[in-house]
């Protein structure tokens, strides 16, 4: 059975947030993001949970949330953490979308964002940029293997992202 649900994947700081934000401002889209449900569950931040609990933890949370977005989630964006791929039934959620770009480009986002600082420390696997760079290396054929959509975000506002993904994911229907 189709959800019609769009995922949003891809390396932390591709801007996922944003295009989604944008996607919910041009389309009749409902938004909901893994790591603000996860933050709700807890009732703790994401960084906070990796300190307290541990990043086992927060897997097993991605895990529950993801067995939930299967069972009960229609006609919806949902934006994702950048390790939420690893769920088993993520291909039952709906069309995945991948938002790609080089390593040295995110990385280059983050810091030209006026709220860098900030950007930087909510994300503990950004902490060592050396470790972050052998994990996006992982990580990317994997994000590839998986998505149904490619979108290369290099230089592109999220509107003209929006506008991409939007068109492919109608024809991709
Ligand atoms: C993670 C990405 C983060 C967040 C957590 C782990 C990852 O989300 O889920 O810090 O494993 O890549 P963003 O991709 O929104 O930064």
């Amino acid at each position: 059975m189709k959800t019609n649900n769009i995922i949003l994947i891809g390396f932390m700081g591709v801007g996922k947030g944003s295009v989604a934000r944008e996607i919910v401002k041009n389309s009749s889209y409902i938004a909901i993001d893994t790591d603000d449900l996860i933050e709700s569950i807890a009732n703790k931040k994401v960084k906070k949970i990796f300190e307290e609990d541990g990043e086992a933890y927060f897997r097993s949370l991605e895990k529950d949330i993801s067995l939930w977005l299967e069972k009960s989630v229609k006609n919806t964006l949902i934006s994702t953490g950048g390790g939420f791929y690893k769920v088993k039934n993520l291909k039952k959620i709906g069309t995945i979308v991948l938002l790609d770009s080089p390593f040295e480009k995110i990385i280059k986002r983050i810091t030209d964002h006026p709220n860098a600082k900030a950007k930087l420390k909510k994300r503990p696997l950004l902490a060592n940029m050396k470790a972050a760079k052998e994990l996006y290396k992982e990580r990317r054929p994997e994000y590839m293997k998986l998505a149904d959509i490619v979108v290369d975000v290099t230089d592109k506002s999220a509107l003209e992202c929006t506008k991409e993904i939007l068109k492919k994911v109608k024809k991709h229907a």
